[in-house]
């Protein structure tokens, strides 16, 4: 086990989290599904504190794809139920922690009382500056992606950008995530080792780590375990090891990462 006065050298910027696997842990013990969404809520509250404490500055969460809306409408209406009481209950613990929520995908899709407390949480956290909470929520990355064409092809045909000026920049910057940097970690719990619609194009140059447990099983130690892993993961982006050795040398006279 690891300890509390938990350290590591190196923790990601932004962790991204596919939380899966709320079913499977149900059912290993005979229950309704929805109590393995239920009990995966306290691990996104263990999650985000620990994720604070330890200072990375941006979390997102995947909590509902757009895939999923194609599950029985009974467990949709459960998650959204679930989601809304863990909203209302969020706000003041995202205030006093100083915590931003920020949300990506097709939110006009979710319940209007869901789009309502989503905007209010957001306006109302809009200036905390301690961590960005993102949840996706009604997300999926080819939609986000034909969404960001759309809105540059229409701004071509206003005359407000020109086809020739639309660089990866330009790109990202009409992508939901705007102004987020991109995960440089993506944990994936529950086993399965797929991206299902995440990120696409964010998740580029990401570490991934995926882990056998159910999401509602993943505590702060399995988290420790994840980060520990990253930190000695090297990153090349493309260049030689040798190359690396000597851009941080030069940059910091340091070791490298
Ligand atoms: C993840 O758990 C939560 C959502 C996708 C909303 P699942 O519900 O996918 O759980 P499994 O994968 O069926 O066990
Ligand atoms: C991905 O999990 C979506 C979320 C965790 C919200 P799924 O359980 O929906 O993904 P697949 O179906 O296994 O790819
Ligand atoms: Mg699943």
């Amino acid at each position: 086990m690891i300890t509390k006065g938990f350290f590591l050298p190196h923790l990601p910027k932004h962790l991204a989290i596919i939380m899966d696997g709320n079913g499977r842990w149900a059912q290993k013990r005979h229950l309704p599904r929805v109590m393995g969404h239920q009990k995966g809520v306290e691990s996104v509250r263990s999650v985000v504190e620990e994720c604070r404490s330890l200072g990375i500055p941006y979390l997102t969460l995947y909590a509902f794809s757009s895939e999923n809306w194609g599950r029985p409408a009974e467990e949709v209406s459960s998650l959204m139920e679930l989601l809304a009481r863990y909203l209302s209950k969020e706000l003041s613990t995202l205030l006093t922690q100083k915590i931003r929520l920020n949300v990506i995908g097709e939110i006009e899709r979710l319940p209007k009382n869901i789009c309502d407390i989503l905007t209010e949480i957001a306006t109302r956290t809009q200036e905390n500056s301690t961590m960005v909470l993102t949840l996706a929520l009604s997300y999926g990355s080819r939609n986000e992606l034909l969404r960001a064409c759309r809105t540059l092809a229409q701004e071509a045909i206003d005359g407000t950008c020109s086809p020739k000026e639309i660089d990866e920049k330009l790109f990202a910057s009409r992508l939901d995530t705007a102004g987020i940097p991109d995960p440089d970690f993506l944990i994936r719990t529950s086993g399965e080792m797929r991206i299902s619609n995440f990120l696409l194009w964010q998740m580029a140059y990401a570490e991934l780590y995926f882990c056998p447990t159910y999401w509602p099983d993943f505590n702060k130690e399995a988290l420790q375990t994840a980060l520990s892993e990253f930190s000695q993961r090297k990153r090349r982006f493309g260049l030689t090891a040798e190359q690396l050795k000597q851009n941080e040398t030069d940059q910091h006279g340091g070791s490298a990462h």
